[in-house]
């Protein structure tokens, strides 16, 4: 066993890694990310080819992590150098910026989550829903906000006390469960909910037909968001776990709690929507916080409801975060031998700032976003999934075998599912992703740069 073996902890149980895995995956990507992406991209198109990219692509590449991370029991720039050999530590490079740039703007919607719930001390946000969201979400309010959020972040990641994340998640995915199923009970009973569970559910292949090539890079972008993949944070996880935890049963776990919550987000954000009047695509990265709002100002202790649905979303928000921080803190510690308190006061320093032209104009939440997750995001996987399936599968399926028995005929579909299917839906989906980009650089953000 390496030194580095003996001094590095383990979970305390499986159960533990499962709730940091979840606090990581659960946050701003479910109940911000996924209903802004289903509005913008038709609906329930939108939603069957998420559905499609969770299970397709979702679950294998969330194994090809789990399996790299705990052959090695390193950070994802060891660990993919263990795995892939010198050149692959700039692959790990690259993630460590991936982590950067998301962190950068995250803070900043995090920062709009953790005003609303401040908000609704005073039930601010109760009387004119579109209105608030408009004044908070940019100018010096957001700024303010997004510093609060980091500051934060940077207290937890530099006294290392991600432990309170197990019980933060205990806390808080419950809550989200009963606040959300609560909220979408009550949005059943709106008037306008049919058209909604319509527009939600009932794919339009007219839409589809049209739109797929919108469609389907921003839902394999909000499939890796939404489960953190791409960037080494389940390496990360997985490097810290036992040799005979069964990982595929993990990964299922996992993804079922992070897709069952998205979906439930939805069916509180449309139907409140629709009945207010408001197309679900017009309110953009808005729409959830004005659902919310609409909603919480029709209903009996609306305010108080809104208390506790703003305070468990922060901290859903808070455990993504330190996932999102702490890779690139432990990465400075452990390759750079940097101090765990500098390190953590440069790296989220640096966060803040990068993240602070975002609050200029709503235009900027679009231009990093869309490159973090439809671009770098499945860059990132695209590469480690290239590693696994192609260039060396074995050691991959070995570390997968190791607490499931022999793999059998599962073992080589996974890796040829990976190798073809998957790999090709991912190229083309970047491909689109870079084309859409260009389009939006042209187009609405040089619309905001020409004033
Ligand atoms: N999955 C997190 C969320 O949904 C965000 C995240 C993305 C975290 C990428 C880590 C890596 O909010």
């Amino acid at each position: 066993m390496a030194l580095d073996d003996i001094a590095r902890e383990s979970w305390a149980t499986r159960v533990g890694f499962i709730l940091a895995a979840v606090g990581s995956a659960v946050g701003l990507g479910n109940i911000w990310r996924f209903p802004f992406q289903v509005g913008q991209e038709g609906g329930a198109a939108f939603l069957l080819i998420y559905l499609f990219f969770i299970l397709l692509v979702g679950l294998p590449a969330m194994l090809v992590e789990f399996s790299i991370g705990r052959r090695a029991h390193l950070n994802p720039v060891g660990a993919l150098r263990e795995y892939g050999g010198d050149a692959w530590k700039y692959v790990g490079a690259l993630f460590m910026c991936i982590a950067f740039l998301i962190m950068s703007y995250y803070s900043v919607v995090a920062g709009w989550v953790v005003r609303y719930f401040f908000g609704s001390f005073t039930g601010a946000y109760l009387e004119d829903p579109e209105g608030y969201f408009l004044e908070i979400a940019v100018g010096i309010d957001a700024l303010l906000f997004h510093a609060i959020f980091m500051v934060a972040v940077i207290v937890i990641v530099a006294l290392g006390v991600q432990r309170g994340i197990e019980l933060a998640v205990k806390g808080m995915v419950p809550a989200l469960i009963v606040l959300l199923v609560g909220l979408a009970v009550y949005a059943a009973t709106l008037p306008g909910a049919g058209a909604a569970y319509a527009y939600y559910l009932s794919p339009d292949v007219g839409v589809l037909a049209e739109d797929w090539r919108s469609i389907v890079p921003a839902a394999a972008g909000q499939a890796f968001f939404t489960l953190s993949l791409g960037m080494g944070i389940m390496i990360t996880y997985a490097s810290y776990i036992a040799e005979d935890q069964n990982l595929a049963e993990d990964g299922v776990m996992i993804i079922g709690f992070d897709t069952g919550l998205a979906i439930l987000a939805g069916f509180v954000a449309f139907p409140i929507l629709f009945a207010a009047g408001i197309g679900p695509a017009d309110p953009g990265a808005g729409a959830i916080f004005i659902a919310l709002a609409g909603g919480f100002g029709e209903i009996a202790f609306g305010q108080l409801l809104g208390l506790a649905f703003f305070f468990a979303f922060s901290l859903g928000a808070l455990t993504s975060a330190i996932s999102l921080t702490e890779v690139v803190v432990s990465y400075a510690i452990d390759e750079h031998g940097l101090e765990r308190t500098r390190a953590t006061l440069a790296i989220g320093g640096g966060m803040f700032l990068l993240g602070a032209p975002v609050t200029i104009d709503l235009v900027m939440v679009d231009l990093y976003d869309i490159l973090a997750a439809e671009i770098l995001l499945v860059t990132g996987s695209v590469l480690m999934m290239i590693l696994v399936s192609w260039i060396d599968p074995g050691k991959a399926l070995d570390e997968l075998s190791k607490g499931i028995g022999d793999l059998g005929t599962l073992g080589d579909a996974w890796i040829w599912l990976v190798r073809v299917p998957v790999l090709l839906v991912l190229l083309v989906s970047l491909g689109l992703a870079v084309v859409g980009y260009v389009e939006f650089l042209t187009g609405p953000f040089a619309e905001f740069l020409g004033g």
